[in-house]
């Protein structure tokens, strides 16, 4: 059953540009940054409030890009755990806070370590691609990191004689050898948010929406990702809309995603790519970070992420290798 088997007029989707007026903990926020020099780095499907006090926002790959460039003493990460993780594996003698560390991620659970140190054991000549939504212990087990920003980057330069394995993403993966004609073997695990959408609810908002360009994250489904007139990771979808001519897209991902992309392009108009329920696919995990969260992590310097010294070195190899690649 449909939710949009009327079509909404366009007007329904724009946002009024308002001036941002910050409230009194978003005031606070960005004075405690300041005194104890700390940088916010939020992913683009961070709740809006939590966008507008970062220092930067971006995808994965930008965001771990900064924290390997910052020169700030703390780190605070809005976004999920392995994000967190990946900065202090890059920056361990920088404290890193999250504001909830319950802020997990269904993809990075479907690939314990244990499991991958078990197949690697039984094919112990495999090359492990991981995609960066993975734990620490995974990392470390893998030969080079990924992003769905330099996936196909990073698969490309892989010497043509190693077998792949790519974990824990198996949407992403395909997509990537589609890109990239490199045969891998793929990890069954996928994004409980991004395999809701259907072939069905997005053909039916095509219908609905001719002219508008579909614009698709790595992590959909194959006969999703079939419609799309872009497949690119968030950050690539900001350029992809500034740069396509179309004044309306339909994007087909975690609605966090249309703060940024509305806050950047508020003269275009997007559509949050329905499911076969409803029009609001967020990421549970992404939405526990809030103000108030925020702030207290601030006040008192925890919640932290801490790891152990041998784990941090074995899983900075694969990072550092990604990003001397791409
Ligand atoms: P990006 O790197 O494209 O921002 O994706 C991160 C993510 O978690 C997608 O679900
Ligand atoms: Fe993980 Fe999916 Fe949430 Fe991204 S959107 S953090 S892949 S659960």
């Amino acid at each position: 059953m449909s939710t949009l088997s009327v079509p909404l007029p366009l007007e329904a989707f724009k946002k009024p540009v308002e001036k941002v007026v910050l409230s009194s903990e978003q005031e606070e926020i960005i004075k405690l940054k300041t005194e104890r020099d700390a940088i916010l780095l939020c992913h683009n499907y961070q709740i809006d409030s939590v966008q507008q006090v970062s220092d930067y926002v971006g995808d994965s790959l930008g965001l771990a890009r900064k924290a390997a460039e910052t020169d700030s003493k703390i780190i605070v990460f809005c976004g999920v755990h392995f994000m967190a993780e990946t900065a202090k594996i890059l920056n361990p003698s920088k404290t890193v806070l999250l504001p909830d560390l319950q802020a997990g991620c269904s993809l990075s659970d479907s690939c314990p370590a244990e499991k991958l140190a078990a197949y690697k054991k039984r094919n112990p000549e495999v090359y492990v691609v991981a995609y960066v939504n993975c734990s620490a212990e995974v990392k470390a087990l893998s030969d080079v990191i990924c992003t769905s920003g330099n996936a196909v980057q990073i698969v490309s330069q892989i010497p043509k004689n190693k077998e792949i394995l790519f974990v824990p993403d198996q949407n992403l993966g395909q997509w990537v050898m589609g890109q990239t004609g490199r045969k891998m073997k793929l990890w069954p695990g996928s994004c409980y948010a991004h395999v809701l959408f259907t072939k069905e609810s997005i053909e039916r908002c095509r219908m609905q929406y001719p002219t508008a360009p579909v614009v698709a994250h790595p992590e959909c489904i194959e006969s999703v990702r079939d419609l799309a007139d872009e497949v690119c990771s968030t950050e690539k979808m900001v350029r992809f809309c500034k740069e396509n001519e179309s004044d309306t897209f339909i994007i087909l991902t975690e609605t966090g995603m249309m703060h940024r992309l509305t806050r950047e392009l508020p003269e275009k108009t997007f559509i949050a790519g329905p499911t076969d329920h409803c029009s609001c696919n967020d990421c549970r995990f992404m939405k526990m970070n809030t103000i108030p969260k925020l702030l207290d992590c601030l006040r008192e310097g925890n919640p932290e992420i801490l790891m152990e010294k041998s784990l941090i070195e074995n899983a900075k190899l694969p990072i550092e290798r990604m990003l001397s690649w791409s």
